[in-house]
């Protein structure tokens, strides 16, 4: 196969400098413990920190560069075609309800960057949700009045600025793109000058729930603190079964500078073509990046390599002439009822909050909970606090989503041991790939690395015991239950894992 398009690596982490905060080398006590250092998290920080609270961030790699440092960050209101999709399974009123709190977190984020003077490339544009010629226009239409219905200022427009013919789109005034790490960086340089701290390369173990909490760290270190906000993109704690409820997904994205005069004017999404995203951010030399993303497919479902040529391809053939430059890949997790869960983590929490589920609209999620997290923990009241509640549950409307993602785990996690092995020997394994391989009696997880070193791992993940699958094009071990990823030396890379893929115990697997 051709070699991949552009280079490993997301335009947001690129282009703002790395972070270097301290490892927590010590027991601490804080009013409020933020678990995950990505964007739920840290608005979360920065919410609690406004109202005086003292606040500790623990991140088990670097703030903001994980899932949020690789995100598409559009920051909208407008979610491909969720206003009719919840004015039929939960209500106008729950429509209404969550086209309120995303646009209130895209007024937020210009307010708070005005305050602060925030230079974070954030730009009010209109958002569309397209279908091209030759497609069924009724689920536009219906959009449409919808989100109209929800409050958003819709219309029906068969004219945009792709360069390419659409049949129809909702378009949406009012919407927005920003740079997530340079706003991020930001409100943490804030929060920090105002005693907030922040520990990464610092990772959360154990949760004891009480008055105080108390956090474990995985290098024996302690937080105690009153409240605690589980903000780790997959939870790592599951004290509400949202395992049974949370889907995880990955999607692919490339970049490629495009002159400023063929910038399309707008972000823009289709689910055809299993889903093009696109939008575009300030480059070099007065030039555009265009950035676009699609090609969902579950973590651990086999190598992105041919998905990321389609998207090239695609992306090559709808904006000619353009040069891949990045590329690289997201992750997030689509909860059963369509709804993030941003609340009290269980029934019986009182002092345990969790954030997750955002189903690929980050951005104006992580800014709504943060705000949402910090109302609950100070006692105050949002109008969409209980949309959004963790603890809610609808048996008639969940029950088949539920049953057919547990039918999925239940499929990898017994039918991936029945599975004859990936590859019937070490020395099959060529350089740069790796593959499942039975040593011993022992199913590992065997990588070569391009000088022809072997490293091999245990293949069965630490969060459940699924078995990891390699995805070659992103050279990493991905569990195909829950989402967890792993390096190629069994580094946790994502959870809901926590700790490392076990090692082999022998020199050199063969
Ligand atoms: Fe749950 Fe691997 S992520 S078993």
């Amino acid at each position: 196969m051709a070699s991949l398009p552009g280079v490993p690596e997301s335009y947001w982490v690129e282009s703002t400098a790395a972070t270097s905060f301290p490892s927590l080398s010590q027991d601490i006590a804080a009013d409020v413990a933020v678990v995950g250092g990505g964007i739920a998290g840290l608005c979360a920080a920065w919410e609690l920190s406004q109202t005086g609270r003292s606040v500790v961030v623990l991140e088990a790699d670097r703030i903001a560069a994980a899932v949020t440092g690789y995100t598409t960050a559009k920051l909208s209101a407008q979610h491909t075609l969720i206003y009719d999709r919840l004015r039929k399974s939960h209500g106008e009123q729950a429509a209404w309800l969550y086209a309120s709190s995303q646009q209130d977190a895209v007024e937020h984020v210009f307010a708070t960057a005005a305050d602060l003077d925030i230079d974070c490339d954030l730009e009010r544009l209109p958002a569309y949700t397209y279908v091209e010629p030759g497609e069924q226009t009724e689920q536009i239409t219906a959009e449409v009045d919808a989100a109209r219905q929800a409050g958003l200022p819709a219309s029906l427009v068969t004219e945009t600025g792709l360069p390419f013919d659409v049949a129809a789109a909702v378009r949406v005034e009012n919407q927005a793109q920003f740079h997530p790490r340079k706003y991020l960086l930001a409100l943490v340089r804030q929060i920090t000058r105002s005693g907030a701290r922040v520990y990464e390369r610092t990772r959360v173990m154990g949760l004891e729930e009480g008055e105080p909490c108390r956090l474990a760290c995985e290098n024996g270190t302690t937080v105690t603190a009153a409240d605690v906000v589980v903000a780790t993109h997959y939870p790592v704690f599951d004290r509400a079964l949202l395992f049974a409820r949370l889907q995880p997904r990955r999607e692919l994205v490339v970049a490629a500078p495009i002159p400023a005069e063929q910038d399309p004017g707008g972000i823009y999404i289709t689910t055809q073509h299993n889903t093009r995203s696109i939008r575009t951010t300030p480059y070099r030399d007065g030039r555009r990046l265009l950035i676009i993303t699609g090609e969902i497919a579950s973590p651990g479902s086999g190598d992105a390599g041919e998905r990321f040529h389609r998207l090239a391809a695609w992306t090559r053939e709808h904006f000619t002439g353009v040069n891949i430059s990045h590329r690289w890949a997201a992750q997030d997790n689509a909860t059963t009822d369509h709804l993030p869960y941003v609340g009290h983590f269980h029934p019986g929490a009182e002092h345990v909050y969790v954030s997750a589920g955002f189903s690929g609209w980050g951005m104006s999620n992580g800014v709504m909970s943060g705000k949402l997290l910090a109302a609950l923990i100070t006692g105050q009241d949002l109008p969409w606090a209980k949309l959004y509640d963790p603890r809610r549950l609808h048996p008639l409307r969940e029950a088949g989503p539920i049953v057919k993602l547990q039918a999925k785990v239940a499929r990898h996690f017994i039918g991936d041991r029945l599975r004859s092995t990936h590859a019937d020997s070490v020395a099959d394994i060529l350089p740069g790939a790796g593959a499942v391989v039975r040593i011993g009696g022992q199913r590992c997880a065997v990588y070569r690395d391009t000088a022809g070193a072997v490293h091999a791992v245990s293949a069965t993940c630490t969060h459940l015991g699924c078995i990891v699958a390699f995805n070659q094009a992103e050279q990493t071990w991905e569990c195909p239950c829950h989402g967890s990823r792993f390096a190629t030396d069994g580094a946790v890379l994502h959870g809901p894992a926590t700790r490392p893929l076990e090692p082999i115990d022998q020199d050199e697997p063969t």
